[in-house]
């Protein structure tokens, strides 16, 4: 039983992040974090894997949106204390995962103060147990409640594009990572490159940066290529690797997957 009220009854200790739970980061909004989530949800839900898909962002979650669900529950819920995460859940059977909605149109859950934002985390990663993945779509950004979640992944896949403000923050978003969390594995995501031989470059860039200045070297998770078929498939609220299998985009995620896997 999800319990929300840190002063209620003592509950079993979660350990602080989950090996299976990997957050969607970036630092710029709109490099497409959520469509990507969704995505990689998706494809390793194809590949036989119990996959859980948690909108954590709690600004303005939109992963209900992007798949066409009508989630009965979502994390309003939750955080109100009316219902257990587990009840929160819905499952997507175009995608064959299990989603847990943010709250989108009745509100923002911004402001969620951190006592009760890290019982959510806790309970995520306690319910992750369940699952072989838990996949976390954050928010933008740096702020405290996106890291405090981010807390809950043992692993963050950092999206960027090309733009340089894109490359900046994502920068920006794997320094605090490495300096708060030393023993977190961080991998970088290159979405809407123009070719993967160009997203391969824009890595390079910021790898040089991490090297330069942080002395690590976070590996490229994989090159997603821009591809008109990804605005077209969330358009029509059908993901990607049902409508286009075959396009670019739905390949490199795909690939990105069984990189993943293969580890
Ligand atoms: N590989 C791609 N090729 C072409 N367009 C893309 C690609 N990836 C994402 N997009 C476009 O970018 C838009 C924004 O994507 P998305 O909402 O997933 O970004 P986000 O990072 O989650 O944004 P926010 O920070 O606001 O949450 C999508 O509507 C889609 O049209
Ligand atoms: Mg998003």
């Amino acid at each position: 039983m999800t319990n929300l009220d840190p002063t209620m009854a003592p509950r079993a200790p979660a350990p602080e992040s989950g090996h299976n739970v990997l957050a969607i980061a970036s630092g710029k909004g709109g490099v497409g974090k959520t469509w990507f989530a969704i995505t990689l949800s998706h494809a390793l839900a194809k590949r036989g894997k119990r996959v859980l898909l948690f909108d954590g962002d709690l600004g303005l979650a939109n992963i209900d949106i992007q798949l066409g669900l009508m989630p009965r529950y979502d994390l309003g819920s939750v955080v109100a204390g009316k219902l257990t995460l587990n009840q929160a859940a819905t499952t997507f059977d175009t995608g064959g995962f299990d989603v847990i909605a943010g709250r989108s149109g009745s509100g923002s859950l911004a402001n969620i103060p951190a006592s009760r934002l890290q019982l959510v985390a806790d309970d995520l990663v306690l319910m992750g147990r369940d699952y072989d993945h838990v996949l976390i779509d954050l928010g933008a950004g740096v702020e405290k409640a996106v890291r405090q979640l981010a807390r809950a992944a043992s692993t963050l896949l950092v999206v960027t594009s090309d733009e340089p403000t894109a490359l900046t923050d994502a920068y920006a978003f794997i320094k605090i990572t490495a300096i708060e969390r030393p023993d977190a594995t961080l991998k970088v995501v290159v979405n809407a490159a123009n070719s993967t031989r160009e997203g391969e470059r824009t890595y390079s860039t910021l790898l040089k940066a991490c090297q330069g200045f942080l002395r690590i070297s976070p590996p490229l998770a994989g090159v997603v290529r821009r591809d008109t078929r990804v605005r077209e498939s969330i358009r029509n609220q059908i993901p990607l690797l049902t409508r286009y299998p075959n396009s670019e985009a739905a390949l490199d995620v795909e690939a990105l997957a069984d990189r993943l896997l293969a580890e």
